[in-house]
């Protein structure tokens, strides 16, 4: 293979550890379960794992709320336990990214319960602390942004909820102390960091107050019931508006060149990964970070063949005009989404739509992402109780619907249901056992397992069966990595403006590869051999998701089958 990076021709798996394998029993996901399950990983055929993070944690945030840089939450296990996993990932050629948490901490981290402590202690100026609120500024998850702290007679800032305050980063010590803590897990091997949230790290120097005329509860509820173009356009402008001069502040991009120069003192080419689609926070293609997301790519309704067009002509030439050309990042889920399989399906062709969306992102031209369970078409899952509700943006967003504005709490609970991300981090189906086989029968796990386990939407059961999504993405992978022009050729679409189908090639100097995907009911017979790369050559197949009994097509008059995904050989 050529002199690509192993996070440029690596597919990460992203693990939600609350929810990926419960080793002890107790209905909580843990390191125990994930080392059990990594023959599990290697055999799906992905080289990375990304842990959501694994750090003590109240989990006012479901671990985005870190207490401790340093440590393993209890109930995921110990340090050894990590460690094992990480040797143990490492002994399958397996790397391991972190979560990296550096615009806030938990408000139960010492760093915060000192500097909360008084106004003259040596923390006190960790974090981002006022007399009085200065402006009209909110939290994007639970209302205000300044919430008073009676121990200094202050009020502290927090871009998310009240249990995460934001750390000063002005301040050289907190510097020190985060690039220390991020040291520590590098020396214990970790091959990189993905970062959160980086674009809330500094906020608006000037303090310049929103102008929507909304609070958040509002927002978000109008949002909700927005129907027509017009007034969802508006809604947009208004979330930008509002939040505007906390998010994509100066500043960043030199702490990122910082933290790139730590990294870049380890061997074995240690990455990042930044929780944005900023396309600048590559810096000049070496100097920051490695990679961003591809997230424009999933914002939409559905994947069409004309929003993926669009979307690869807008990323691409943005990537290559880097003074060091850099690598796109494409994933269609994670745990703050929604299922790719629910919401990107259409109620009629899902399981079809499925393997398409796979397909997609293991074919573009970029570093895949997948999340846990995708590979097991695992679904949303809507709670049905406010009780059962464990991502506090979630209950928030319940209570101040019924108490500010007096919405039903039936409606509220479903409302809610929708909205929050405990829908997505269900826990992993296993089997057909009780709990999906994720905890014993007996116990009650940490969310509600989704009853679909019972119908095929487990690990064993599709194991087991031929046919079933988990082994199509199995097959998949073993394809990309069989075929490397899938991983290094250059990306070149066919020019179509078929609004059911979506054409392109992948080109080295050895190999050309052609992948053609159907995203319709109709069968195709397609003539592509005006392209300069198909004139009077044959297509020998790689990847068929139709049973094909016919190895080679021409291109002149190539069948395609409905939803099918076609993957072939120029020869
Ligand atoms: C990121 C995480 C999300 C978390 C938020 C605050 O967006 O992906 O889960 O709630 O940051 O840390």
């Amino acid at each position: 293979m050529s002199n690509l990076k192993w996070w440029q021709t690596a597919v990460f798996y992203q693990i939600y550890p609350r929810s990926f394998a419960d080793g002890n029993g107790d209905g909580i996901g843990d390191f125990r379960g994930i080392t059990e399950k990594l023959d599990y990983l290697k055999d799906l055929g992905v080289d990375a794992l990304w842990l959501s993070p694994h750090f003590p944690s109240p989990n006012w945030d479901c671990g985005y709320d870190i207490s401790d840089y340093v440590g393993v939450a209890p109930e995921y296990g110990t340090l050894d336990e990590f460690k094992t996993f990480l040797f143990e990932s490492h002994q399958r050629d397996i790397r391991v990214i972190l979560d990296l948490v550096l615009n806030h901490t938990s408000d139960e981290h010492a760093w915060f319960l000192e500097s909360k402590s008084s106004r003259d202690n040596p923390k006190a100026n960790w974090y981002v602390w006022v007399d009085t609120p200065p402006n009209n500024w909110l939290s994007c998850f639970d209302g205000d942004a300044w919430t008073y702290a009676p121990e200094r007679d202050q009020y502290y800032y927090h871009y998310f909820m009240k249990q995460q305050p934001d750390l000063n980063w002005h301040n050289p010590e907190v510097k020190k102390a985060m690039w220390d803590a991020v040291r520590f897990w590098l020396d214990l091997g970790v091959d990189g960091y993905r970062l959160d949230a980086i674009g809330t790290i500094y906020e608006d120097p000037n303090l310049t107050p929103h102008n929507v005329p909304m609070n958040l509860t509002e927002l978000r509820r109008t949002t909700e019931l927005a129907q027509t173009p017009i007034m969802k356009k508006k809604m947009e402008k208004y979330w930008h508006d509002m939040f505007k001069n906390q998010w994509g502040q100066p500043g960043v991009h030199d702490l990122m060149k910082e933290l790139r120069a730590i990294l870049d003192e380890y061997d074995g080419d240690r990455m990042l990964v930044g929780e944005d689609d900023n396309i600048a926070y590559m810096g000049n293609g070496n100097d920051e970070l490695h990679l961003v997301f591809n997230f424009p790519l999933m914002r939409t309704e559905r994947i069409t063949p004309s929003h993926i067009r669009r979307n690869q002509k807008e990323r691409l030439p943005q990537l290559e005009a880097l003074p060091v050309k850099g690598w796109q990042c494409n994933t269609l889920g994670n745990h703050d989404s929604s299922r790719i399989y629910t919401c990107y399906g259409d109620k009629q062709h899902d399981a079809d739509l499925a393997r398409l969306h796979a397909a997609l992102v293991l074919t573009l031209k970029g570093t895949p992402f997948l999340y846990n369970g995708e590979e097991i078409g695992m679904t949303n899952y809507m709670l049905t109780d406010i009780s059962q509700v464990k991502d506090t943006m979630g209950s928030w967003y319940y209570h101040a619907i019924v108490t500010e504005m007096g919405v039903h709490p039936y409606e509220a609970m479903q409302r809610t249901a929708a909205m929050t991300r405990d829908k997505n981090r269900t826990p992993m189906q296993w089997s057909n056992n009780p709990n999906a086989g994720f905890s014993p029968a007996d116990v009650k796990t940490w969310l509600p397992v989704n009853p679909n386990y019972a119908d095929g939407i487990n690990v064993r059961d599709q194991h087991n069966n031929p046919n079933s999504l988990l082994n199509y993405y199995k097959h998949l992978l073993r394809a990309r990595k069989q075929t490397p022009t899938l991983i290094e050729g250059d990306f070149i679409p066919l020019n179509n403006t078929s609004k059911d189908h979506f054409v392109f090639l992948r080109k080295t100097e050895q190999e050309t590869v052609l992948v053609v995907l159907n995203f319709s009911e109709k069968n195709l017979e397609l003539n592509l051999s005006r392209a300069k790369e198909l004139k009077g050559r044959e297509l020998q197949i790689i990847f068929s998701s139709a049973g094909r009994a016919n190895t080679t097509q021409n291109p002149r008059s190539l069948h395609i089958g409905s939803f099918e995904v076609y993957i072939a050989e120029v020869k």
